[in-house]
């Protein structure tokens, strides 16, 4: 194997197969390469590896065989040999229990896949929320020069006048259905609008945060992120990653050398200026990770502090992706960050940040993107909170949430998991009213449900029939970035492994207190130490396969939910 990044760029002949003797491994390489139809002259060639998603499991994914096709074309035309191999591909809505707990199996196959093969660089073609994430943190773990694609968000629809994209509009019709305000007929209809394009989803979902936050960490072509995916510009995208493939296989310049402590920083500014997806938290942590930089929640307060909202889009402004790059994109939000932003992070373009926002075109809608002066909030839009209910941190989405709920205390509802929040939430039985916090355990990375995006709990229909619209929401699951409401999530530790959430009952009484960044159970600690004693093991059971392995080394939110094993020693 061969992985040192220090290595002269050898083409096909890079890490030869291990049969004791190397000249006939070459000699062997060489002649199956041959079978492939290719010439003794591309043969010769840096090898640039493109890492492919496509999937019909995948719809955000439809249209990575045409990314492909232009990865190639610039890679051709800048004298290198394009070779493209597939790996997992994780489709948000077509996996069960959910796409989280396969992002860390994805980046496994991605990492020895990069590792394993013989590549000078390799770009990564993907898009979907897990997609990304995994993408990066295998490339970090194989450290070989990369660079990322992403496929770029879907166009909005048109529904009855009204301009609909997924999935924050999936979710306001259907807490209208469910308040009984539109009929299935008018549910259904919509159904057909929702998602009208090949793409990520249109609003600033996590797909769309990931996509923002690799070009703030400088691991994608500038001004990419946010270009629609039926867009030209998106293939025009794809053939310039693969010319800049290239000459990061011949400068050496590898991801851990772009992704430091001060990229991720750049990124977190950013993650908190767009009003960016929860989930990225978790995802920022682990790629983080995978080069041995932390990502602590009590920086991500300071910088939630300093850092202005500047970006409105759904679900918290009425924008789209699609109206974010028109307005200049994400090189609009860095400058205007950049009093902020470290300048001398390096990027793929083998410029640093500070050079990159130096030679740009300073085009902006402040219609989408706001300045510093006139943000839309002076503060992030995320923020963590730290108490008795989570020693080790939760995150909260202020700028998804109604302020009228930040100071308050209420009485908790619990449900134990999700199979007891569908069979209760709408039982007009259940004792609950619009003040009390709704709290659901046993839905984090080591229950069952392996974390899903369950963070979003229903207002009872009863309460949501009569007009409630909001409620303090408690859990150790996450949340669609696509969703919205005043929802405490990634509570940690986590219920299944013995976090205080667990022991939790109706009736408690639970204190938010966003502006002290608190979250706390008011129990007795008598009291809990004797529900601490008679607490069930809800923990998933798993013997074999990936489940196993997943269960036994998966870290908890605050460490990104990665394998033990596989984040890398920090930095000596
Ligand atoms: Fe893939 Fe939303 S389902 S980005
Ligand atoms: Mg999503």
């Amino acid at each position: 194997m061969n992985d040192d990044p220090s290595e002269p760029v050898t083409g096909l002949t890079r890490g030869l197969t291990n049969y004791g003797d190397t000249d006939f491994a070459r000699y062997l390489r060489l002649s199956m390469a041959r079978s492939m139809g290719l010439s003794s002259d591309l043969l010769k060639k840096p090898v640039i590896g493109i890492a492919t998603t496509y999937s019909e499991f995948n719809n955000c994914h439809r249209g990575v065989p045409d990314l492909v096709e232009a990865v190639k074309r610039g890679v051709l035309a800048a004298g290198g040999l394009p070779r493209e191999f597939p790996t997992i591909s994780l489709g948000e809505p077509f996996l069960n229990p959910t796409a989280l707990f396969f992002r860390n199996l994805m980046a496994m196959d991605t990492e020895e896949m990069v590792r394993g093969q013989p590549m000078d660089a390799v770009v990564l073609v993907g898009g979907c929320d897990k997609t990304v994430p995994a993408q990066l943190m295998g490339a970090l773990s194989a450290n070989i020069p990369a660079i990322q694609v992403v496929t770029g968000p879907m166009s909005t629809g048109r529904w009855r006048g009204e301009r609909l994209g997924a999935c924050t509009d999936c979710r306001r019709f259907w807490a209208k259905f469910r308040a009984g305000e539109i009929d299935t007929e008018t549910v259904e209809e919509i159904e057909g609008n929702l998602a009208t394009t090949q793409g990520t989803c249109a609003v600033m979902g996590t797909a769309s945060t990931m996509a923002s936050l690799t070009e703030a960490l400088g691991m994608m072509l500038p001004g990419t992120a946010a270009i629609p995916a039926v867009h030209a510009d998106r293939l025009r995208a794809a053939e310039a990653s693969g010319a800049a493939a290239m000459m990061l296989a011949a400068k050496r310049l590898t991801p851990r050398m772009i992704v430091t402590e001060k990229s991720v920083e750049n990124a977190l500014r950013v993650l908190l200026a767009i009003g960016g997806s929860t989930n990225a938290i978790i995802h920022l942590t682990a790629i983080a990770g995978r080069a041995g930089v932390k990502v602590d929640l009590q920086r991500l307060n300071t910088l939630s502090d300093e850092t202005p909202v500047l970006v409105d889009l759904k679900p918290t402004g009425p924008f789209y992706m699609e109206d974010l790059h028109a307005a200049g994109g994400i090189g609009a939000v860095l400058r205007e960050l950049k009093p902020m932003l470290h300048l001398d992070a390096l990027t793929v373009t083998g410029e640093t940040l500070g050079e990159r926002l130096a030679s740009e075109p300073g085009y902006v809608d402040r219609a989408v993107v706001k300045s510093r002066e006139q943000p839309l909030q002076p503060v992030g839009g995320l923020v963590s909170l730290f108490g008795s209910l989570a020693p080790r941190g939760a995150i909260l989405k202020r700028a998804a949430a109604d302020p009228q709920l930040f100071e308050k205390e209420g009485r908790a509802v619990v449900f134990t998991s999700l199979e007891d929040l569908a069979a209760r939430i709408d039982n007009p039985d259940l004792d609950v009213q619009a003040d009390d916090f709704l709290v659901l355990q046993n839905a984090g990375p080591l229950s069952p449900s392996g974390m899903p995006e369950a963070g979003y709990l229903p207002i009872p229909s009863k309460l949501a029939r009569a007009g409630v619209k909001d409620m303090v929401r408690i859990s150790d699951a996450r949340m669609s970035g696509t969703a919205y409401g005043t929802i405490v999530l990634h509570v940690t530790p986590e219920a299944a492994a013995g976090g205080p959430l667990a022991l939790v009952r109706d009736g408690d009484r639970i204190r938010l207190s966003v502006s002290e960044r608190r979250i706390d159970l008011l129990v007795e600690e008598a009291e809990l130490m004797r529900r601490r004693q008679d607490r069930p093991d809800t923990s998933a059971q798993a013997t074999r396969g990936y489940a196993k392995l997943y269960r036994d080394h998966v870290l908890q939110a605050d460490e990104g939910c990665d394998l033990d094993f596989l984040r890398a020693d920090p930095p000596e």
